[in-house]
């Protein structure tokens, strides 16, 4: 095990009815003028956001609103919310929403306190400084309620990069998972892909005698295939939703990548057809995931058997891991379309044309240097072989 440090301060609150508790978690952590920044219609539609403002007025804290923040979320969103933060002197960010609202919070919190460009925290600056955030989760996927990362779309060249630092980490975020209720039968099959996706990229490590974490990431990736068919059969499974929302929390806070080496291939390779093609962001995992994960495992073939074994329930194969290994691939793969995930670059609405385009931005954009790096190091050639085997 690698040597680490962890530090995950969030106060979670999980639970029925816990939206109703988010302006007394505002007081406690030091919120005086409020921006509530919100998406489009989901939070309005279902009354969320009436019952979130009764709760900031019953404290009697001030706060202005900011709604509009898409799915993959703009950076022009971005710096409109710095302005009215500025303007109105607000000291806290409450991010109603799923990741896209609480990256959109994220950024505006680090921007607004910050003299210069924000895409600079976007293009590698570490973010040490930003106004306190919390979260009202709608959607367990990203995981982004109890990490410090978050992830923007750059309108100019329409691509996706991160950005991270503790300081962006939430202050306190509240979980209802009767919230996630209301989701579409497809956001909900996309939040448990990119759930399983946080557990394999943080499983694909080149650290060995990782016991613990890679244990605890087989028992999430076990409860996400027992939960995933059970809400997608019945949205109103409380239960089930309640297990897959702490799942998306736990299965990124870092809790299961602490000491080890990590991936991250399949999100890089990812984050650009969800900046170009709008697609949610878990929907192009499901494509990209087999394709990178056939691609390399030759490179530690006994991991992926391993996974397949623990995980897919497969046969070892001791004279041909390699065959156990692609089974459990294979067996991820079909859970996912059966959860009514895409299964190739048509149905995600991707175009084999622009394979150039996006390994273009994805080795080269930003400075980066022709290469990604994770599990293994993949130059443009790879990943250009990548996109095609999602053809
Ligand atoms: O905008 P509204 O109307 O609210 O609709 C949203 C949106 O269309 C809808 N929705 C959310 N909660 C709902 C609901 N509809 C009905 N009922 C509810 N309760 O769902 C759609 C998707 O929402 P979004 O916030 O985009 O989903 P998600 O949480 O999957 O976030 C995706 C974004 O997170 C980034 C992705 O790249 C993507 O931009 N990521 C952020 C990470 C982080 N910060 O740590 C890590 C992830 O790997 C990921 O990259
Ligand atoms: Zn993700």
């Amino acid at each position: 095990m690698e040597n680490f440090t962890f530090y995950s301060p969030t106060f979670f609150v999980f639970g029925k009815d816990t939206e109703t508790q988010a302006g007394e978690y505002v007081k406690q952590f030091g919120g005086t003028k409020v921006l509530i920044h919100y998406g489009g219609q989901s939070a309005k539609k279902s009354g969320l956001l009436d019952r979130v403002e009764d709760s900031l007025k019953k404290e009697g804290i001030e706060y202005v609103t900011l709604g509009g923040v898409k799915p993959n979320p703009r950076s022009g969103l971005v710096y409109e919310g710095i302005e009215l933060c500025r303007k109105e002197g607000v000291d806290f960010i409450l991010a109603v929403g799923g990741g896209s609202v609480i990256d959109s919070s994220k950024a505006i919190a680090a921007g607004t306190i910050y003299d210069g460009d924000f895409w600079d925290f976007y293009s590698g600056k570490p973010i040490e400084k930003a106004l306190p955030v919390g979260t009202v989760l709608t959607i367990a996927a990203a995981g982004s309620e109890g990490s410090p990362d978050s992830v923007i779309t750059k309108e100019e060249g329409m691509f996706k990069r991160g950005a991270s630092g503790n300081a962006i980490r939430p202050r306190f975020s509240i979980l209802n998972p009767a919230l996630t209720e209301t989701l579409p039968p497809h956001q909900t099959a996309a939040g448990i892909t990119d759930i399983m996706a946080h557990l394999y990229e943080r499983y694909l490590t080149n650290t060995k005698e990782v016991e613990v974490t890679d244990r605890l990431i087989e028992a999430l990736l076990l409860t996400m295939k027992h939960e995933g068919p059970r809400v997608i059969a019945d949205p109103h499974n409380y239960e089930a939703r309640a297990n897959i929302m702490w799942a998306g929390m736990v299965a990124h806070n870092n809790t299961c990548g602490v000491g080890r080496s990590q991936d991250w291939n399949s999100h890089n390779i990812e984050h650009e057809l969800s900046a170009l093609y709008d697609c949610a962001h878990g929907a192009g995992l499901a494509v990209t995931m087999p394709a990178v994960f056939k691609y390399v495992m030759n490179h530690d073939v006994m991991r992926f058997a391993k996974v397949a074994v623990r995980v897919w329930g497969c046969q070892m194969d001791f004279d041909h891991p390699e065959v156990t290994a692609l089974e459990g691939i294979e067996a991820f793969r079909s859970f996912l379309i059966s959860l009514g995930m895409p299964k190739n670059f048509e149905e995600l609405g991707a175009k084999e044309e622009d394979i150039p385009k996006l390994v273009e931005v994805l080795c080269r954009g930003d400075g980066r240097d022709g290469t990604i790096s994770g599990f293994v190091t993949l130059n443009e050639e790879d990943c250009t072989k990548i996109y095609q085997m999602m053809v």
